[in-house]
């Protein structure tokens, strides 16, 4: 299972690529927002550290000014997939870039139907959002179970990019799955590490290795 960083802040990337961790990067129009930087440079800044894809995402919302905007970014750097919302508009941008050889990212999924559209568009990814179908109490760990299925019956190439990650279960229960990527916030990742038992556990060591009075070094 791939783990992409979905985020844009340079600290937070550079500490989990430096835990082996980091896979790729997502951004989406909101994160870009909240990092109060300048688009072109930032993306430029994360393409330079991973080395795995970076999602960069279009503005426009119609065909001719988001193809424009696409192949912009699609030049910025080698590992740049391009992201793209699940509209006609935007699986008509997704097949004309994945034509010319772009990856694209197709975000803003809710239903199988709409992972189906996509991977016939030839997206490189799909990204459903479950923890937004979550909120609404609709299960988001089915449709990825769904459209997992759905693209093994026909060997679909697209990958499982499971976004709108709000937790750990969300991450387990997706490689239980066999979704192909994850991208969250990397301090969901980082939830991964903790159990109360490990930490109970490693300080009886200590604490009884004190007892021996012995150094390994
Ligand atoms: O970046 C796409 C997706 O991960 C957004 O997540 O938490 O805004 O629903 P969220």
């Amino acid at each position: 299972m791939k783990f992409f960083a979905d985020t844009s802040n340079i600290d937070d990337i550079k500490d989990l690529d430096g835990l082996g961790l980091l896979d790729g990067v997502t951004t989406n129009p909101s994160i870009i927002a909240k990092s109060g930087r300048e688009f072109i440079p930032l993306i430029e800044e994360i393409c330079k550290i991973v080395t795995g894809p970076v999602s960069a995402e279009v503005a426009a919302t119609d065909y001719e000014t988001m193809i424009k905007e696409g192949e912009k970014l699609a030049g910025l750097a080698d590992n740049i997939a391009v992201k793209v919302p699940l509209t006609e508009a935007g699986l008509r941008v997704c097949k004309a870039l994945s034509d010319n050889g772009t990856m694209v990212n197709v975000t803003l999924c809710f239903t199988s139907g709409q992972a189906l559209l996509a991977a016939k568009a030839g997206a490189t990814f799909i990204s459903p959002f479950v923890g937004r179908l979550d909120d609404l109490c609709q299960s988001g760990m089915e449709l990825i179970e769904d459209i997992v299925g759905i693209y093994d019956n026909y060997g679909f190439e697209t990958e499982v990019l499971v976004a709108s990650v709000r937790n750990p279960m969300h991450i387990i229960d997706s490689a239980r799955i066999g979704a192909d990527v994850v991208t969250c916030p990397p301090s969901v990742i980082k939830q991964l590490y903790n159990h109360p038992l490990t930490d109970k556990g490693l300080a009886a060591f200590v604490e009884d290795w004190k007892k021996t009075g012995q150094s390994i070094l």
